[in-house]
């Protein structure tokens, strides 16, 4: 089968691998319809992400056909549709009995990471049973690659990790496919403001129309005075990192109000300076979190009652034979305007 393999440090082929076999009874074997790529793969390819061998087959997002199932398999059989958690969990053990499948003690994120992922043909799904969704009749497959982990990932670690309430003046910092999805998914709640804040232009046009009431160019505007002045000086309940820069973590602690939250998304690679001498009597919270994926089967139901359309972060298109392009586009998003690329393999 081909699949997009890693190949150390800023290299990766498309390759032809042999196929993926059943090694415990709980496994299933997908054959991917649609999967995609995310930013995650490129700080992998960048050499940030040590636990990825070279020689892995990336990808932890995508819908497939179950394939084969183990013996021990019993919520999917052949022939059902599913989407892929990026998370992987057993459902057993003290972790996921916590809801923290992101922990799961044989799992977690091992995807496209510590096991071969889903930018292939087929993959090998551990832990069926509690790592698929069988997708309900009349659901748009596509659309359903962005439940794999970006709008999980926004409406956990974002969303309720953040504690936005009806009313609450929101900043999301991070105008990117993950900042987009809490976006999406804060509105939820209802609001009064949801305040965007990047460094790309195209980026919070697409924020304004997703219902972003406000836009920031970081790079016009010192954000946190611009901030301060459209809250009268009082900062904003929640602030939300989705870059995963230092810079922009101070950013959060400049606008947060007291009593309000930073709910933490990004995934940091150096150390973000905490300003305790500013914030020791401001009441707040600060929150961190690896997506759990337990709020998929929510998502999943306000997909399906159009309270929610994914289809709005899918902006290109390939075939797994141009997935090399696919990253091309991707990791140019600047100068393509691409925010999540769909890559079919079926
Ligand atoms: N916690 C989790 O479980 C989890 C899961 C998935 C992704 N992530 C992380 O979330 C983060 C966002 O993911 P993404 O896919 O949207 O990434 P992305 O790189 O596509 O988007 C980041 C956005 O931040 C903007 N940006 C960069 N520097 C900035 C600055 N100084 N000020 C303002 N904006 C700036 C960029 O223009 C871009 O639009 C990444 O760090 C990713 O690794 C975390
Ligand atoms: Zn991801
Ligand atoms: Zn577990």
């Amino acid at each position: 089968m081909k699949a997009l393999v890693y190949q150390g440090p800023g290299k990766k082929s498309l390759e032809e691998r042999p196929m993926p076999e059943i090694k415990d009874s709980t496994d299933a074997i997908i054959r991917i319809l649609k999967t995609t790529i995310c930013g995650t793969d490129l700080h992998i390819l960048k050499g940030d992400v040590p636990t990825c061998e070279p020689g892995r087959i990336l990808g932890h997002e995508g819908v497939g056909v179950v394939e084969k199932v183990g013996s021990g398999v019993r919520s999917v059989s052949t022939g059902d549709h599913v989407l892929i958690s990026c998370i992987t969990s057993c459902g057993k053990c003290d972790y996921c009995r916590k809801g923290m499948y992101s922990h799961c003690s044989t799992g977690g994120w091992i995807l496209g990471h510590r096991i071969d992922g889903t930018q292939a043909e087929h993959v090998r799904i551990p832990h069926a049973d509690t790592s698929l969704y069988k997708i309900p009749q009349g659901l748009d497959e596509e659309a359903l690659v962005m439940l794999s982990d970006i709008l999980p990932t926004g409406f956990e670690c974002g969303v309720l990790n953040g504690k936005i309430k009806p009313g609450d003046v929101v900043a999301i910092v991070g105008s990117g496919p993950i900042g987009l999805a809490t976006l999406l998914t804060a509105q939820f709640y209802s609001p009064a403001q949801i305040i965007m804040i990047d460094v790309d232009d195209n980026r919070l046009a697409v924020a304004k129309r997703l219902g972003a009431t406000a836009t920031i160019n970081s790079r016009s505007v010192k954000p946190a005075d611009k901030i301060m002045m459209m809250t009268d000086g009082h900062g904003v309940d929640t602030a939300i990192e989705a870059v995963g820069v230092s810079a922009t973590f101070e950013l959060c602690e400049d606008i947060v109000a007291p009593g309000g939250t930073i709910a933490n998304i990004g995934v940091h690679g150096a150390k973000a300076d905490l300003h305790l001498e500013k914030l020791w009597d401001r009441n707040i919270t600060i929150t961190t979190r690896l997506v759990d994926t337990v709020t998929t089967p929510l998502l999943l139901k306000t997909v399906r009652a159009k309270k929610l359309d994914p289809l709005q972060l899918i902006t290109h298109h390939f075939t797994l034979d141009a997935i090399i392009d696919a990253y091309d586009t991707f990791g140019r998003a600047a100068e393509t305007q691409a925010l999540k690329v769909i890559i079919s393999a079926g």
